[in-house]
């Protein structure tokens, strides 16, 4: 499991904080990809981490509460997805392998690719899914019976619609593969260039496209649209305390001790354990996490990290709110903004 990384695109977030840990329906990220290995029978999980390792560590601790024995494995520096395989390399021995990206989510889970890795073992196996731009991603070509004749990372001029998804199955070979690459033009250790040495040494490297729903959650959009998602499939409950004042309305969660007083909540929304929200409207497609104070305040389709405080603003959309952060109305005269933002943070005013 990736959970190392830089995080360009998620700063300021990623300033203080890992990626993988941002909630989704106030649950990190990482979390439904270990949940995902673990429902795929795999008890054996090494975690490459990097700076953020101690924030991991803390969250996810020995892994006995997924049913999974964690092994944290140290990244000096983020030197790209073949490099963690490398740092992971003694850990790993001799055995099959998963690599799953710990930004990533995959609606489905690994199941069915796991199974058929094992009784077909070739030397990777790789996901792919159709998508509108290609030229983000990784990319591969196919030859008629569905076999991976190339990939290329990002390309201008892509082959194919198929992106590869961030789980790839391997059998030890690959790690001659690794010890022989060289970095890329961005410095780093490319897995397309490891899957590529695979194919042209004439390894067999299969491919499933998948129909089903994935998302890297590597920008705020994508983010905002898993969090979506996994809220369109959450069931109502209430085991904080609503008041008589308040309405709730469509499925929505108030977990334990969080209190809702004279609000409109449309679901489906979740707000968090010890969350307090007053006065406010909060929309369809809304986190808000533990700890959080919402008062005379609106907000929708966004997801609002731990602690923090939004009083008297009206409205907030589509928006990644990061922990411990104040958002609070300005003075009436003058009608100016007044921000203190941390470096790389994005700000769109109406006004
Ligand atoms: P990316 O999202 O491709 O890379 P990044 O985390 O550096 O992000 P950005 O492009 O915004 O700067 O990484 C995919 C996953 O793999 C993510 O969970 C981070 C992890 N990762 C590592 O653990 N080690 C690495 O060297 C790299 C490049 C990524």
């Amino acid at each position: 499991m990736l959970a190392g990384g830089s995080g360009t695109r998620l700063r300021p977030i990623t300033h203080t904080s890992a990626k993988q840990l941002v909630p989704v329906a106030n649950k990190p990220v990482l979390f439904y990809g270990l949940e995902a290995i673990a429902a795929a029978g795999i008890g054996d999980i090494g975690i490459v981490v990097g700076d953020t390792h101690a924030e991991i560590e803390a969250a996810v601790g020995d892994g006995s509460a997924l049913g999974l024995r964690v092994t944290y494995l140290r990244q000096r520096a983020p030197l790209g997805l073949a490099h963690a395989v490398l740092v992971a390399r003694d850990y790993l021995g001799d055995d099959d392998f998963v690599m799953y990206l710990g930004d990533n989510f995959i609606l489905g889970g690994i199941q069915d690719i796991v199974g058929r890795f094992t009784r077909d073992r070739p030397a990777a196996q790789i996901m792919l899914t159709r998508v509108g731009d290609p030229r983000q991603f990784g990319v591969a070509e196919l030859d008629a019976a569905g076999r991976v004749i190339g990939l290329e990372e990002k390309p201008v001029a892509p082959k194919s619609d198929l992106a590869l998804v961030g789980v790839y199955l391997f059998t030890p070979v690959v790690h001659e593969a690794v010890a022989e690459l060289k970095p890329s033009w961005r410095g780093e250790l490319e897995i397309t260039d490891a899957l590529q040495w695979l194919i042209e040494r004439g390894h067999g490297v299969e491919s499933t496209v998948i129909s089903g729903y994935w998302k890297d959650t590597g920008n705020v959009t994508d983010m905002l649209e898993v969090n979506r998602l996994v809220l369109e499939s959450l069931d109502g409950r209430l085991d904080g305390r609503v008041d008589d004042g308040s309405e709730l309305i469509g499925r929505v969660v108030v977990e334990a001790g969080g209190v809702v007083e004279r609000s409109r909540i449309v679901g489906p929304a979740i707000i968090g354990a010890g969350a307090r929200v007053a006065d406010s409207y909060i929309g369809p497609f809304t986190s808000i996490a533990a700890d959080c104070v919402i008062s005379g305040s609106e907000i929708e389709y966004s997801i609002v990290l731990p602690r923090a405080s939004i009083s008297g603003v009206s409205r907030i959309e589509a928006s990644l709110i990061g922990h411990d952060v104040e958002v609070t109305p300005a003075p009436n005269t003058p009608r100016a903004h007044r921000l203190v933002l941390g470096d790389h943070s994005k700000v769109q005013i109406s006004s």
